[in-house]
């Protein structure tokens, strides 16, 4: 016997490629199970404001290609408090909604968490963030674009460093996580990679910058998370300018262009199958959890579980951004 008749989806905090292919998911597999199924704009603040409309298999048509979210995404402070917890429940209530899929990254699922300790209403929570900086699936919905989104950009950046004998320094992001500078640093083979989760001696930077000058390897790329100790590629840029002067040094940042454009395949297909396991988890009565993906296979994590996950780097990586860029 289904646990749920009515459910709703919204997605929250910044967006990320292949939210769109998780909402259509959703949508779709609700309405094959015959449920009603309701999306809410803006992420929570639609809770609060009570912008909730009914969904049908057209509403989602023509976007599993489209990055960014059909919903609308937004951070919201009133849903902390208490009473916005409250006004958001009774507008939920005012359509009959007996389950929620929030789509989002682990602020979202602390507010998930919450509500549905307070009110009624199960919670399954997706991982939707450019950054894969949560615990309990090996990728999250957008991680792979934002990377493939990077690694295009600095194959560019590569071309022109190379035509200018330039060493470069490019930020990307992660908020305070480095795994996107991890992977594109590795797939577009820079000299260096600076990250949160590993130390980094700018000493050892500079003495192989030095060595690499002396062998006349005149380009360089150095790819830096945002959140990386000294505080993004500029900072980065500046030891290395007062201590190599003679360097020909510029520096990029990316920003938000890592959040846009179409999802790739990977993207689409997790965001797929998980929107379709959001609902399983629902009709099933579960209550309050994400849905990973490990190891190919989907897991379910408490949603208190699926939070922030600084993982230990292991060494080989290091070791394989060195001997590939000698
Ligand atoms: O969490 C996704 C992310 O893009 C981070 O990588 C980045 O630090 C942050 O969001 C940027 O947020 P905003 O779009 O609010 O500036």
């Amino acid at each position: 016997m289904k646990k749920v008749n009515n459910i709703a989806v919204l997605t929250s905090g910044g967006d990320a490629p292949g939210m769109n292919a998780a909402i259509r998911a959703v949508v779709r597999t609700g309405l094959y199970h015959h449920l009603n199924v309701f999306g809410v704009m803006y992420g929570y603040k639609g809770m609060l404001t009570g912008e909730i409309f009914p969904m049908e298999s057209k509403s989602v048509a023509n976007i599993i290609q489209r990055g960014g979210t059909v919903l609308k995404t937004a951070r919201c402070k009133e849903f902390y408090e208490a009473d916005g917890r409250k006004k958001a429940y009774e507008n939920l209530k005012k359509f009959g909604i007996d389950g929620l899929v929030v789509i989002g990254g682990d602020g979202s699922f602390k507010g998930a968490q919450k509500f549905s300790q307070e009110f009624d209403i199960p919670c399954i929570g997706l991982p939707g963030t450019i950054d894969k900086d949560i615990a309990g699936s090996d990728f999250t919905i957008g991680f792979d674009t934002a990377v493939n989104t990077a690694v295009e950009a600095i194959d560019k950046i590569r071309d022109t460093a190379d035509a200018h004998d330039r060493l470069f320094i490019i930020e990307v992001m992660g908020r305070d996580a480095g795994y996107i500078a991890l992977h594109s640093g590795i797939a577009t083979g820079a000299e260096h990679i600076l990250m949160p989760e590993r130390k980094t001696d700018i000493d050892d930077v500079i003495n192989d910058l030095m060595a690499n000058e002396r062998r006349q390897k005149m380009v360089n790329l150095i790819v830096v998370a945002e959140g990386d100790e000294f505080g993004g590629a500029n900072e980065v840029a500046r030891h290395v300018k007062e201590r190599m002067p003679q360097l020909d040094t510029r520096v990029c940042i990316l920003g938000h262009i890592q959040r846009g454009g179409s999802p790739t395949c990977i993207d689409r297909l997790i965001a797929s199958r998980m929107g379709y396991a959001a609902v399983d988890a629902l009709m099933e009565g579960t209550h309050n959890v994400m849905i990973g993906i490990v190891n190919n296979k989907i897991q379910y994590t408490p949603l208190d579980k699926a939070v922030k996950a600084k993982q230990k780097i292991d060494p080989e990586w290091f070791k394989i951004v060195k001997i590939l860029a000698s």
